[in-house]
């Protein structure tokens, strides 16, 4: 897991120098260079060797991934969202270089992702490198992260609006989506057929269900030190959540039963860092 995450970080680094204007780049940088889990990218990589691919057909998509990914985190803190001084341990992007250059650079993210795709896969088919960068459009945009996210910040201080279809639907999407995207541009680019492509996409769905439920329990249970930013503030600010829609005891049966699901498919495969992945949320949550 620790080499997987080694190679991201220097990869990261590759991939994203520092250009003019200097201020965007930087801010670029800061959120995407933070030290974060980087499950996202490893779950890429690791489906990959796990369906038969090489580790470095999948690199660029891997870090493209994580790059959207930091983008959601940058526009997730800004004001007009959840409003979050941290992140990742350190003051947000807003906090550091103002809330125009925070929208700018997670902007300039959504499109300088994908061309780091588009540019470092020389070694993938035409066919597989299309499916990729659709499935990247897909989860990025209007019918990815971004409907979750309206219907997170819609639904939030409106419990009367709040039912069980509706937190699917936004956890689905707001965390969901990057999930499978990571897990199925894996299995894409080792070749995979459609009955493992559809095996990789029930554990995804099941994972980043699992994983945002997790994040919401720990937004109740967990601190500041352990997560890296402000907790306690989906109460606070009535977002619909597993725990504000289920109580906390609810939500970890839930997850429970999420994680079971995924161990069955991840049981499959000789994968110690899929399982150690999944451990991992575990132990975070205490279950
Ligand atoms: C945070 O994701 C956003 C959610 C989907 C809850 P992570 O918990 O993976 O954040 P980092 O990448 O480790 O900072
Ligand atoms: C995570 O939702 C989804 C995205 C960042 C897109 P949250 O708003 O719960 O994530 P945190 O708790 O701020 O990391
Ligand atoms: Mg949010
Ligand atoms: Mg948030
Ligand atoms: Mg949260």
């Amino acid at each position: 897991m620790n080499n997987l995450i080694k190679l991201v970080d220097e990869s990261l680094e590759k991939f994203l120098p520092v250009e003019t204007p200097e201020d965007l780049f930087k801010s670029m940088r800061y959120t995407v260079l933070l030290e974060g889990k980087r499950l996202r990218p490893v779950l890429c990589l690791e489906v990959c060797r796990c369906l038969g691919g090489k580790l470095e057909d999948a690199l660029p998509t891997a870090c493209a991934i994580e790059m959207l990914h930091a983008q959601t985190l940058i526009h997730d803190d800004l004001p007009c969202m959840d409003n979050d001084d941290f992140r990742r341990g350190k003051p947000s992007n807003h906090k550091v270089f103002g809330e125009a250059t925070a929208v700018l650079a997670g902007d300039a993210l959504i499109s300088f992702a994908p061309q780091v795709i588009l540019r470092n896969s020389k070694n993938l088919p035409a066919d597989v490198l299309l499916q990729v960068l659709d499935d990247f459009f897909t989860s990025a945009g209007a019918r990815g992260v971004i409907a979750g996210q309206v219907v997170d910040i819609e639904s939030e201080g409106h419990p009367e609006t709040h039912s069980a279809e509706k937190l699917d639907f936004i956890h689905d999407h707001k965390t969901g989506d990057l999930f499978r995207l990571a897990i199925v541009s894996g299995a894409r680019i080792a070749g995979a057929d459609c009955e493992k492509i559809a095996e990789m996409r029930e554990f995804a769905h099941n994972f980043g269900l699992a994983f945002q439920i997790a994040d919401d329990i720990l937004d109740v249970v967990s601190d500041f030190e352990t997560m890296g930013k402000t907790l306690g503030k989906d109460a606070q600010s009535g977002k619909l959540t597993y725990v504000s829609m289920f109580g906390l005891n609810n939500a970890k049966c839930k997850l429970t039963c999420l994680l079971e699901k995924c161990d069955v498919i991840i049981n499959k495969y000789n994968s110690e860092i899929l399982r150690e992945i999944v451990k991992g949320i575990r132990k975070r949550v205490g279950i």
